[in-house]
């Protein structure tokens, strides 16, 4: 999967279309409902949704808040077994049972998440962490 999004993506094209080929394939992880991209805007303290793939999901979220939130403001990466479980977590999908998030890193900044949401529980493991934290590497590098 890492190898399909590096050879989609080049610094030369808009980060808008870099995120969304990036999107469209995360799409193809097994047994999800939902994955994409938050942007982070610093001037407001929050993130915004970008590119994804799946149902129409929220469009704001504040930073420290959510699974989302809680990942840009710790710059690390959140697994969630249980989303009924993480106290703030923002439900844009009913369906969603389990969740990732996985910071997106330039020059040590968060400039962005990727999310990754499951219909079923414990979907998350570490093997999905190394892959999506190695995706997060590959996309920081097209980053403008
Ligand atoms: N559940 C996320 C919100 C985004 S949706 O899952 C697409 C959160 O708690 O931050």
């Amino acid at each position: 999967m890492e190898n399909t999004i590096a050879s989609l993506i080049d610094p030369a094209f808009p980060l808008v279309s870099n995120l969304s080929n990036a999107a469209a394939v995360l799409g193809t992880m097994p047994n999800i409902n939902w994955a994409g991209f938050y942007l982070v805007d610093e001037a407001h303290d929050r993130l915004y949704l970008g590119p994804f793939w799946g149902e129409p999901a929220c469009i704001l979220i504040p930073l420290g808040k959510g699974v989302c939130g809680t990942a840009a403001a710790l710059g690390k990466t959140v697994i969630v077994p249980n989303v009924d479980e993480f106290e703030g977590h923002i439900a844009c999908s009913a369906a969603s049972r389990s969740e990732i998030v996985v910071p997106i890193l330039v020059e040590d900044k968060v400039v962005a998440v990727i999310d990754v949401d499951a219909p079923v529980l414990d979907r998350f493991h570490s093997d999905d962490k190394a892959l999506l934290e190695r995706i997060a590497a590959i996309i920081a590098e097209v980053w403008r």
